[in-house]
Order: structure tokens, then sequence, then C-alpha cells
């Protein structure tokens, strides 16, 4: 015993010095990424935040075995001056172990992601969650987004709640050309109807699940991140009406709340996994298609207005046709700006390992731009030095 601490103690130590000393110099995609203690990083559907010359890494820390895709511990933070080198900096939100919190261990949290609001100085995570199921498997009906603030940048943070968002509303903005039109004059019975034989697919096109929750519980709100813009807007973008639109939601000044001012955008493309970034005055979105935990082909959007209308980039993946067909075994999850470079963007996706969620890997890859495309090519290691060409 007295043997196994002296070994851990300097297993700490040494990966405390390895990553002072910048033990890693590369990025290299889909390996083992240790932390400053020698463990793989747990920080799964991520998000990034840079703050004062800090990167911090907001992740859905998952556990061992199937199971392990359920919140058992909460979201963990890592920070990093240098974007290989991550310091674990602990579990930022814990989940609770009161029976009637809504998120008591084994709800589903997934996606978080941070920003921070300089009016009032807190830190502002939002994520997906599911509530815990009664028979504790995996459930996503519940379908929201909730909100936990800090006033630290790792926290600890303390839940607020969760939303469906514009209950009652009619959106504000979007395409007009792209976005199926809504279809208002479903009656409750046919509704009904439709939720009995879960056929809603059948009525895509015509907003079917838009006007059931814009009647019933607010839009839904799963697969998520968040946005910044330039005038320090805040917009929180999510796979709703049953994953087949995204939508995109403004926040109001203190990023804890919606405005109401919200778009439909990419009506019946099946988008999940979305991540925006913005070049050159011009708005970029990464997103997949929803087959759970398998990969599959990406898709790349450019829009002069968040609120779209998006035009389709197509598949931003050059290379082998598995590599195009999976995304390279991975779903996007951020695309992180990198500091004090120009036009530089590394797209960060995860992937998954749904029989062992603990063991999942994350994919970091520079972001090139061709012909107003987004273009995403394979490296076994690459690093910054790759935006100074
Ligand atoms: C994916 C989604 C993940 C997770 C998973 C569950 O499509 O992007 O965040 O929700 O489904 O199967």
């Amino acid at each position: 015993m007295e043997k196994f601490i002296a070994i851990a103690v300097m297993a700490f130590a040494a990966g405390i010095l390895s990553a002072a000393a910048g033990e890693f110099k590369s990025f290299k995609p889909g390996q083992i990424m240790p932390d400053n203690n020698g463990v793989h990083i747990n920080a799964h559907g991520g998000g990034f935040l840079h703050k004062d010359g800090v990167y911090y890494w907001f992740g859905e820390h998952k556990t061992e075995g199937a199971g392990g895709n359920l919140a058992n511990v909460g979201v963990h933070c890592y920070s990093s001056t240098d974007l290989y080198n991550w310091k674990d900096e602990g579990i930022a939100l814990a989940v609770s172990d009161d029976e009637s919190s809504e998120i008591v261990k084994g709800c589903i949290l997934e996606r978080p992601k941070v920003i921070y609001n300089a009016k009032t100085g807190k830190y502002v995570m939002w994520f997906h969650l599911e509530f815990r199921s009664a028979d504790g498997k995996p459930n996503y009906t519940t379908a929201r987004c909730a909100l936990a603030v800090a006033d630290k940048p790792a926290g600890p943070y303390a839940y607020v709640g969760s939303f469906r968002p514009q209950k009652g509303r009619m959106p504000t903005d979007g395409e007009v050309a792209d976005c199926a039109s809504i279809d208002k004059s479903f009656d409750d019975a046919q509704i009904d109807k439709v939720l009995a034989n879960n056929n809603y697919k059948m009525l895509k096109g015509r907003g079917f699940a838009f006007v059931r929750d814009m009647r019933g519980k607010g839009q839904m709100a799963r697969d998520m991140t968040l946005f910044v813009d330039d005038d320090a807007k805040a917009y929180l973008i999510c796979s709703s009406e049953e994953n087949a639109t995204l939508q995109i939601h403004e926040l109001t000044d203190d990023y804890q709340n919606f405005t109401g001012r919200f778009a439909r955008v990419r009506c019946s493309d099946w988008n999940e996994a979305p991540a925006v970034f913005k070049k050159g005055g011009k708005y970029y979105l990464f997103a997949s298609f929803c087959t759970g935990w398998a990969p599959n082909s990406a898709r790349s959007y450019v829009s002069d207005s968040i609120y779209g209308p998006w035009k389709s980039l197509g598949n931003p993946v050059e290379g082998t046709p598995e590599q195009m067909r999976t995304t390279f075994g991975g779903q996007s999850t951020y695309v992180i700006p990198v500091a004090g470079k120009k036009d530089a963007f590394i797209f960060v996706a995860d992937s998954w390992r749904p029989k062992n969620a603990i063991d999942g890997r994350y994919i970091f890859l520079p972001v090139e731009f061709e012909d107003g495309r987004l273009v995403l090519r394979w490296r076994d290691e690459w690093d910054l030095s790759f935006f100074d060409k």
C-alpha cells in the first residue's frame, strides 16, 4: 500500500512538472490525451473558453462502461495556456445527490459550454439536460437546455434551472426560403394521432414538432453550443423539433435567459453537434447528422447573419471515402479560435466509445479555407505552427 502511495505521489509530481515544462508540443488526434496527472482528459462533448490568456476546457465527465454515458459526476474542467498541456481543474459543476434535484446523479448532462459575461462578471454555463429516467436507461425526451453560473472560470458552478424555450412564440427571424413553412392548422387531435404513431417524420416540412411544442411545452433543446458575437450578443444554438431543425436563440444581456428573438434554420436537415465560429464577418457552422454515438458525415454551412439563411458548404472532410463517411470517426463539438493568430481555428470532435464511455477520444484538426469552403484533413500529428504558413 505504502509503495503504491509513493508511486502515486511520484507520478503526481511528475505530472505537475511535466505540465509545467510543457511536455506536449503537438496534437495527436484520436490518441489518449493525458492531463497534468497523466490521466486521459475526461471532458467529452466539450466547449472552450479563453480568458486572461488561459484556455478552459469544459466537458462531460464520463465513467467506465456503457453506464458511463449518464452523468454520474458532472462537468469536468481543465486549463491550458498552449492547448497541448492541460491541468486538471476538477469538477466545475457537480451532479447532485438530492433526489429532487433536476441534475441528480444519473441524469444526462451533455455538451456543456461556458461563456463569460463582462457586464455581470459571471461565467455562464449552458448544457443539454435530460432528467434521470425511472428505469435508469438513457431517455432523451426531456430535451431541455440548462443553466449554471459561477464567479470563477473553473467554478464551482451553481445550478440555476432548465428551459424549454419560446413557448407560445413564433420565430422572429429565419430562413424564409430554406426553412419549411409552419403549418399552424394542425388540430390537437391530429397532433395526438401523430404522437401515438410516432410518425412525425412523415409530416416533415410542415413544422409539426415546432407547432406541437409552441402550443405545448416549449421548444426542444438537445445538442447545443453557444456563440458570442463581436457585439457581445450571445446565442444558444441547438437541435430542436425532434432534431429535424436547428434553432438559434438570442440570449439576454446577462446570458442567463432568452430574449424571445429566435430562428429555425436548416429545417429537415437533421443536424446535431453544432459548432459555430466567425471569420471575416461571416458565420460558419459545423454539424453532424443524427446517428447517436455512431459517426456520420459532417456538414458545414456559411451565413451572413447568425439567423441565416445558412448555405450548405457540403461535407468539409477531404480524405478517404471512410474518413468522409465518418468524419474520421468523430462528431463535432466546438471550434476554438486560436488566440493571437489570425484566422486560426481548431475543429474539435469527439470520437465516442459508447461501450466504455470514459475511453472516448478527442480529434483536434485545423480548419482550412479553400475557395469559400471549409476543409478538414486528417493529420496524425500537428502543431499550431500550421497556422503560420
Ligand atoms: C448523439 C449526440 C450526443 C449524444 C448521443 C446519444 O447524436 O450528438 O451528444 O446525445 O447522440 O446517443
